[in-house]
């Protein structure tokens, strides 16, 4: 079945989630958290989403911003800087407009070009959503954001897979669902939809049920995939 519909996961995929810690280091006046800052990025991610799967299991979710921070004030903790109160705004703030990859605004110009239907699909609260896709200036270019708030579930939860169906009227085959999360990936497979796995950092394909259809090392090659 031909595609019809890309659906994007946001944190990892079309938003650089290091990009936060990376700025951050590069400011003046903070040498000591620039000796820090590759682990520390490493643990909010690590931290951030540990709580997401676990907070699912345990039914009792709380927003992705509450998460965000409670990963942030682990990973700070964890390398003595969870004193440091203008760090962990100055940290939050930048996640809150975060940059986009390079290549995102060419990708969804093309899929645009073909009529393909276009959406983020993510963990994310509105709001947060909000922020980082004007911050990135691509609103125009997506029909749609679709936020887990609206199921109050984090991924890899079907319920969340389920909000594209309800949205666009598609079948699952007919959706492309593109994530640098592996295991997010891995899930939507499960699911039924077809699926890209933007594998940046070269690691092994995770042990799952199911396993992505195709492997890029970046969104470019995603309308060739699509048929645009
Ligand atoms: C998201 C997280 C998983 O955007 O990156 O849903």
């Amino acid at each position: 079945m031909p595609i019809t519909t890309c659906i994007f996961d946001a944190y990892g995929t079309l938003f650089d989630v290091a990009a936060a810690a990376r700025v951050a280091a590069s400011e003046p006046g903070r040498e000591d958290f620039a000796r820090h800052w590759p682990r520390i990025a490493e643990n909010w991610r690590l931290k951030q989403l540990q709580y997401t799967w676990l907070r699912a299991v345990m039914g009792r979710h709380a927003d992705f911003w509450q998460v965000t921070q409670d990963g942030l004030d682990w990973a700070l903790e964890a390398e003595g800087l969870d004193g440091d109160a203008q760090l962990r705004e100055r940290l939050l703030a930048l996640y809150r407009e975060l940059e986009c990859f390079a290549e995102v605004l060419e990708m969804l110009r093309a899929l645009k070009k073909v009529g393909h239907a276009t959406a983020i699909l993510s963990n994310g609260t509105p709001g947060m959503l909000d922020a980082a896709i004007r911050s990135a200036g691509i609103a125009d270019l997506l029909d749609d954001v679709l936020s887990v708030e609206s199921v109050g579930v984090f991924k890899p939860a079907a319920a969340v897979y389920d909000m594209v169906g309800a949205r666009f009227g598609c079948a699952r085959e007919e959706v492309l669902f593109v994530s640098s999360n592996g295991w997010d990936v891995g899930a939507a497979a499960s699911y039924g939809f077809a699926t890209a796995w933007v594998n940046r950092a070269g690691d092994p394909v995770d042990r799952l049920p199911a396993r992505p259809d195709r492997v890029l090392k970046n969104l470019r090659g995603i309308p060739a995939l699509a048929g645009a």
